[in-house]
């Protein structure tokens, strides 16, 4: 489906984000051609260095498909609004699909949430603290339900990750996957093990069109 193996030309949105850095610098040591999209080149602090940092924001069109073009995939680890009423991830992935669609591009990788789709929890534990944060964020939710609802009705080999609680805990390289639902009684998982996953999806079929949820 993908055609994707070895080198891939990917462009990262939200690279300077807690998720992002660890996608940027992971992509780019395993020696993929990374593009940074970024707010603040100040910001991007990469070991190697070797990553292309291109600045712009998510909400303004033009600078997402000069980032879109001549890239083969792309990595998505946005965060959502901080004020009311604005709308980074529909708009945003809005854009990025769009140029996609200009420019070629068939993958995407999206960081979503668990929860997003209003699917159990699969656990008591897991149900409280999943309506708790429904509660308290319900924008976050409502976010990536809208960005899931577009990429769903697209025709690219999308792949949206559904992460449990994250941490910024050590790689492991050990989590649960699976379509439907949460993972029964996985109630986190680590910021490095999420990166670890969605470089994998790069150049894997498994998922593709599918809304994986992954915990430890
Ligand atoms: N925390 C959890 O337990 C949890 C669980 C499940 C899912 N998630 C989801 O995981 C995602 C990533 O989380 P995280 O903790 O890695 O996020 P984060 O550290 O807040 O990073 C968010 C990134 O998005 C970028 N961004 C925001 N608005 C932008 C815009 N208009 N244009 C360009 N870039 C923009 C930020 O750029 P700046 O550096 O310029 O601000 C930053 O790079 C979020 O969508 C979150 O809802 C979180």
């Amino acid at each position: 489906m993908s055609g994707l193996s070895g080198i891939v030309k990917v462009v990262i949105f939200g690279a300077t984000g807690q998720t992002g850095r660890l996608l940027t610098e992971r992509a780019d040591a395993n020696g993929h051609q990374v593009t940074a999209f970024v707010r603040d080149p100040a910001r991007m602090d990469l070991p190697s260095g070797s990553a292309r940092v291109i600045q712009g924001d998510v909400l303004d069109s033009a600078a997402v498909d000069h980032a879109v073009a001549g890239q083969e995939a792309v990595l998505v680890a946005l965060g959502t609004a901080t004020r009311r009423g604005s709308q980074v991830l529909p708009q945003g992935i809005r854009y990025i699909l769009d140029a996609m669609e200009r420019h070629g591009v068939r993958r995407i990788v999206v960081l979503s949430a668990a929860g997003a789709l209003r699917e159990r929890a699969g656990s008591f534990i897991g149900s409280v603290g999943l309506g708790v944060a429904r509660f308290f964020l319900p924008g976050v939710y409502r976010e990536h339900r809208a960005m899931l609802e577009d990429l769903r009705t697209r025709n690219f080999d999308w792949i949206a990750v559904r992460p449990a609680i994250l941490t910024n805990g050590p790689w492991t390289g050990r989590y649960r996957v699976v379509t439907e639902g949460i993972p029964r009684g996985g109630y986190r998982i680590s910021r490095a093990d999420i990166a670890d996953f969605m470089i994998r999806q790069l150049t894997s079929d498994e998922f593709a069109r599918k809304m994986p949820a992954i915990a430890n």
